[in-house]
């Protein structure tokens, strides 16, 4: 595991976004495994930045991202497909067909469950993941105690994961409470992996990169993994 620990969130944003503007320009036609969240807002506008400077392509790229909210269809504001139409679809020239998200509105969510692991699968999976990760050690949606090997799942959102999205919707009670999530599995399944934190996550991805390797803190599982990337805010 590469560890680099960075003074603020420009920082971390710069990093972020040139490991994975180095995996498009090694790889043109490569699968980004995506995020969402506030973390990541930083690193996609400077791969923005680097498109509109003529250094980036993305236009044989594909992606996966990690989770969507059940219920929540694509235009709906609060929708991570929204949020990654805003924040960098819309504005790299990365083709829509190519970027995949979890259906929320899938009525049957076993199928669409099945339906998102095996099109991972199809693509290989990513070969870059970039993740953020949540106070109580999750990433993606899956919450503690969430099985290490588990594929594409719907999860029943824990309370505080409740709580510390409603910030972003007008009132608690509009935050769905459950969603589509990769499992820890097919988090791991990616080639490699690029975990990123502010400040405010410093002590839980210490927790998770150098604690004991448990589902009690589902980012731990990271340290089985051979290809591990985590730029954190550390001062
Ligand atoms: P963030 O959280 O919004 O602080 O990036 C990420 C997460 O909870 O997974």
């Amino acid at each position: 595991m590469k560890v680099i620990k960075v003074k603020n969130y420009e920082e971390l944003s710069v990093m972020a976004a040139s490991i994975i503007g180095a995996q498009v320009i090694n790889k043109p036609q490569c699968v980004l495994g995506l995020a969402t969240g506030s973390t990541p807002i930083g690193t996609y506008e400077k791969l923005a930045e680097a498109y509109n400077n003529g250094i980036l392509d993305f236009s044989e790229v594909k992606s996966i991202n990690l989770d969507e909210y059940c219920g929540l269809s694509g235009d709906n504001n609060q929708s991570y497909r929204y949020f990654m139409n805003e924040n960098l679809f819309n504005k790299v020239n990365i083709d829509k067909e190519n970027t995949f998200v979890p259906d929320g509105t899938a009525s049957d969510s076993e199928k669409e469950c099945e339906r998102y692991e095996a099109l991972c699968a199809s693509l290989g999976y990513a070969d870059l993941q970039l993740l953020g990760i949540g106070h109580n050690g999750h990433i993606g949606f899956n919450e503690p105690d969430s099985a290490f090997a588990a594929v594409t799942h719907c999860v029943k959102l824990q309370e505080s994961t409740i709580n510390a999205n409603s910030r972003l919707f007008e009132k608690k009670e509009d935050v769905p409470t459950s969603a589509f999530t990769m499992g820890i599995g097919t988090i791991l399944k990616a080639k490699k992996i690029l975990l990123v934190g502010g400040a405010d996550k410093k002590d839980i991805i210490e927790k998770a990169i150098y604690g004991d390797v448990t589902p009690e803190v589902p980012a731990s599982a990271l340290q089985l993994h051979k290809d591990v990337t985590v730029i954190y805010v550390a001062e």
